[in-house]
């Protein structure tokens, strides 16, 4: 039997922490909820000091899911650790996680502490958190570039005042693979107590070895792996999830260790977060990018057809992907839409929910032949995100004629109430958000706007995805619909609502 290898996603803290990638509450709860469904181990869902924003969203994490570990972030400072254990009290499981940085660099120009006071202010706060939590992590912060006695020295006092697992972050992701490897091993080796805590990896990707340097410190004895799903994070990013959990499941015969992930649900995490943050999926991207599996050389669909593993180390279906195959039609029933969602991981909380994404169905199904799983996860996406609406797209009129000026005229419902503007410019999509703008007393930043297809062909859903920043903060909307103006029109109202609901910021950056 292999080693169980732990995975602890942190898309909701570190991942967050991407520019642009912020989350409401809600957001965050659909989110832990598809983890949860993948089997995730511990989900950090958030920096509880950062805000109020944060600390009411790890709460609801940690109210929502019950199959997972919530785990709440925190310095070593006994503040964080109070507010990090406030937040986390109602989960079923949980963790804190406390950090110091250790590098030279970091303890002297950010902390202004001598090496001597950041032992005793970790061992400090692992005490602390002891309070309210068994299950306590530490890292020390930019390990990459730490002096490793000094690092030998931290981790050991930690173990003693009580944390169990040890997580060596290459915060600024300046580590090689063989080196954070070797680093890892003589760790684990040189520590006396070593044996009363897992060794954690948590890497950033900012020379692009992230995945590598994580795999690394498992062959090395690692045995948990800090990642987000896209491998969304700051700056290039943090360790993709899925390229671990493949990589490692894939190479049994190298790693010997395996993950409890149910890779079936990855792809749907992965759409997921991307439709949320609006970071759209690269092509290319390994186990999630469009082409991952597609195979356009003759030569390989030749093999692949005549057998499959001459080309293909993965089964697309074993990580979610369905070859787009045609699942329901106009005809199909309200039952047949459940079970489809139910296996697809969607469940509806009441009767109203379910009728009203099975209407949604049905008048997609009058627009567009063929419904696949992608169009039902973005058609009960789309009724997820309207359940807090201020103001609702009511009506659009567009007349657009190549070379002319183009004229939009928008009905919103404000507060229950409608209201008309009609805007022209020399663009369909800027003459329909103009038009939604001159409604509204708030005039946000658009900061992005992105339109991708949902599936193929002309008669795809197009999903938008529309960023605006408002008073320093940054709010994500989205809209599908077979037509694109409309998803425009849907996203932007979207984002407007959450700017004038005010949604907090949930964003970790202090
Ligand atoms: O990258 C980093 O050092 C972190 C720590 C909080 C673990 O995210
Ligand atoms: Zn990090």
């Amino acid at each position: 039997m292999s080693e169980k290898l732990i995975i602890f996603d942190t898309t909701l803290r570190d991942g967050e922490q991407s520019p642009g990638a912020s989350m409401t509450k809600d957001e965050k709860v659909r989110i832990a909820k598809s983890l949860e469904k993948m089997k995730v181990d511990v989900i950090e869902a958030g920096f509880a000091i950062a805000s109020k924003g944060d600390f009411e969203a790890v709460q609801a994490v940690a109210k929502a899911v019950k199959d997972s570990t919530i785990c709440s972030l925190a310095r070593a400072l006994d503040k964080d650790i109070d507010r990090a254990g406030e937040s986390i009290k109602n989960a079923n499981s949980s963790r804190i996680h406390t950090f110091i940085a250790t590098s030279d660099i970091h303890m002297k120009m950010k902390l202004g502490m001598t090496p001597d006071e950041v032992v005793s202010q970790a061992v400090r706060s692992v005490k602390r958190a002891t309070k309210f939590t068994d299950n306590i992590e530490f890292s020390p912060e930019d390990a990459g570039r730490s002096d490793t006695d000094f690092l030998c020295r931290i981790i050991e006092a930690a173990i003693n005042a009580g944390a169990t697992t040890i997580n060596i972050p290459d915060t600024v992701g300046y580590s090689i693979p063989f080196q954070f490897g070797n680093t890892m091993k003589e760790l684990i080796e040189r520590i006396p107590n070593s044996d009363k805590a897992i060794f954690s990896a948590h890497c950033h990707n900012d020379l692009g070895l992230a995945v590598s340097n994580s795999l690394s410190a498992v062959l090395n004895g690692a045995r948990q792996i800090e990642c987000t799903i896209n491998g969304l994070g700051e700056r290039a990013g943090n360790t993709s999830l899925e390229e671990v959990v493949m990589a490692v499941r894939t190479r049994q015969d190298v790693f010997g260790c395996d993950t409890n992930i149910d890779a079936t649900g990855i792809l749907a995490a992965s759409r997921l977060v991307s439709s949320i943050t609006g970071f759209v999926v690269q092509p290319n991207k390994a186990i999630v990018g469009a082409n991952a599996f597609a195979h356009e050389a003759g030569i390989h669909q030749d093999g692949v057809l005549k057998h499959r593993e001459t080309y293909e180390i993965m089964k697309a279906e074993d990580v979610g992907w369905n070859n787009n195959s045609l699942v329901l039609g106009k005809h199909s029933g309200r039952n047949a839409f459940k079970s489809r969602l139910s296996e697809l991981g969607v469940e509806f909380e009441s009767d109203e929910a379910l009728n009203d994404a099975f209407s949604r169905f049905k008048t997609l199904a009058d627009k567009k032949h063929d419904i696949f799983d992608e169009d039902l996860q973005a058609l009960v996406s789309e009724a997820q995100t309207e359940l807090t609406e201020i103001i609702r797209l009511v009506s659009l009129k567009v007349s657009a004629e190549s070379g002319k000026v183009n004229t939009a005229n928008v009905t919103l419902s404000i507060n229950g109430d409608e209201h008309s503007a009609s805007a022209s410019t020399s663009g369909a999509v800027d003459a329909t958000f103009n038009a939604v703008l001159s409604l509204v007393d708030i005039d946000p930043k658009l900061q992005l706007y992105s339109v991708s297809n949902v599936t193929q062909g002309t008669d795809s859903l197009g999903e938008v995805n529309v960023r605006l920043e408002h008073e320093g903060k940054v709010f994500n909307g989205q809209g599908v619909d077979t037509d694109i103006i409309t998803s425009s029109a849907k996203a932007y109202v979207h984002a407007l609502n959450k700017v004038m609901a005010n949604v907090e910021r949930a964003h970790p950056q202090i």
